[in-house]
C-alpha cells in the first residue's frame, strides 16, 4: 500500500526551510504520495517549484482557512488543508493506501512508515514533545490498547495527537461522513469518531507503543518584521541607528 501523507503547511518565513527538511526525510520513503496542502487562496509557483525540485510523488492544493476563523484563538490550524486533502482521497476513490496526517514542522523515524504501512484499519503509536507529560500516546496491555496517556485528555474519547495514529483508506471509505471539525484542540477525537472506530480494533505499533517514532518539535518562530530594506540597504548609515 502508498502512504498517503497529508502535510498542511502554511506562508510564513519558516515555511520553506520546514517543506524542505521534511522532503528530505520524506525522500527516504519508497511508496509514498505527498499532499501538501497550502494555507492559501492559490497555488502559487514559487511552492510548486520546490516541491517539484525534490523529486517526490506529490500533490499540491491550496486550502485556506475560512475567514471567520482567522481571527478566532485558537485558530483551527490545519483543519482546512486536511479537510481539502480527505476530499481529495475521497474524490480519487482511493481505497488502497494508509493515511497519515503529517504536519510540516514534526520530526519523523523513518522506522515510522514501516509501522504505518502494515495498518488495516487504524494504527496507533506514542507521540513526543506534547505538552506537560513530554509524551502522547496509549497505554497497552497483553497486545491492546486499553488506556491513553495525554497532559490534556479533556473529556476527549481518543485523546491522542494528530500525528500519533494511521488509518486504512479501505477502511475510512466505509464512512462517507468521515471529516475533521473545526473545533481546536478535538480535531483528532472527532476525526476518530467519524470513522467509527473501537479501542479493541486499535493496532498498536512501535513495539507496543513503547518506542516514540515521531516527535512534536516546534520551531521558534519570529514575524517578519516590517522594514524598509531598499532604504538600508541604500543608506550606509543605516546600522548606527536613527540621528
Ligand atoms: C498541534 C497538533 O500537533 C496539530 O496536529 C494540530 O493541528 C494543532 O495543534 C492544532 O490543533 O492547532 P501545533 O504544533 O500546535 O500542533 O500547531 P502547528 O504546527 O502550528 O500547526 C499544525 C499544522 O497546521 C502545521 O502543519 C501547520 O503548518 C499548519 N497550519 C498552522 C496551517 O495550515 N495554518 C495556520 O494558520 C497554522
Ligand atoms: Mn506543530
Amino acid at each position: 500500500p502508498i502512504i498517503y501523507f497529508v502535510t498542511p503547511t502554511y506562508p510564513r518565513r519558516e515555511q520553506i526551510p520546514e517543506l524542505t527538511r521534511l522532503a528530505y526525510t520524506l525522500l527516504h520513503v519508497p511508496r509514498l504520495h505527498w499532499l501538501v496542502a497550502n494555507d492559501q487562496e492559490k497555488c502559487d509557483t514559487f511552492l510548486d517549484t520546490l516541491l517539484s525540485g525534490f523529486g517526490i510523488p506529490f500533490t499540491h492544493m491550496a486550502s485556506p482557512m475560512p475567514s471567520k476563523f482567522r481571527k478566532s484563538k485558537p485558530a483551527p490550524r490545519g483543519v482546512a488543508n486536511r479537510r481539502a486533502a480527505l476530499l481529495w482521497l475521497q474524490q480519487h476513490n482511493l481505497t488502497n493506501g494508509v493515511l497519515y496526517f503529517g504536519d510540516d514542522d514534526n520530526t519523523y523515524d523513518l522506522r515510522l512508515f514501516s509501522e504505518i504501512r502494515q495498518t488495516q484499519r487504524v494504527s496507533m503509536f506514542p507521540v513526543g514533545l506534547i505538552a506537560d507529560y513530554a509524551v502522547s500516546g496509549p497505554v497497552v496491555r497483553d497486545g491492546k490498547v486499553v488506556a491513553f496517556l495525554d497532559s490534556w485528555v479533556a473529556g476527549r474519547r481518543w485523546p491522542v495527537d494528530m500525528a500519533g495514529f494511521a488509518v486504512n483508506l479501505a477502511y475510512m471509505s466505509q464512512y462517507p461522513n468521515v471529516n475533521m471539525p473545526y473545533k481546536p484542540g478535538y480535531e483528532e477525537d472527532l476525526f476518530l469518531r467519524s470513522i467509527g472506530l473501537r479501542i479493541d480494533q486499535i493496532e498498536p505499533r512501535g513495539n507496543n507503543c513503547t518506542d516514540i517514532l515521531v516527535w512534536h518539535t516546534q520551531t521558534k518562530s519570529k514575524k517578519s518584521p516590517v522594514v524598509n530594506v531598499e532604504s538600508k540597504y541604500l543608506d550606509g548609515r543605516s546600522n548606527l541607528g536613527p540621528l
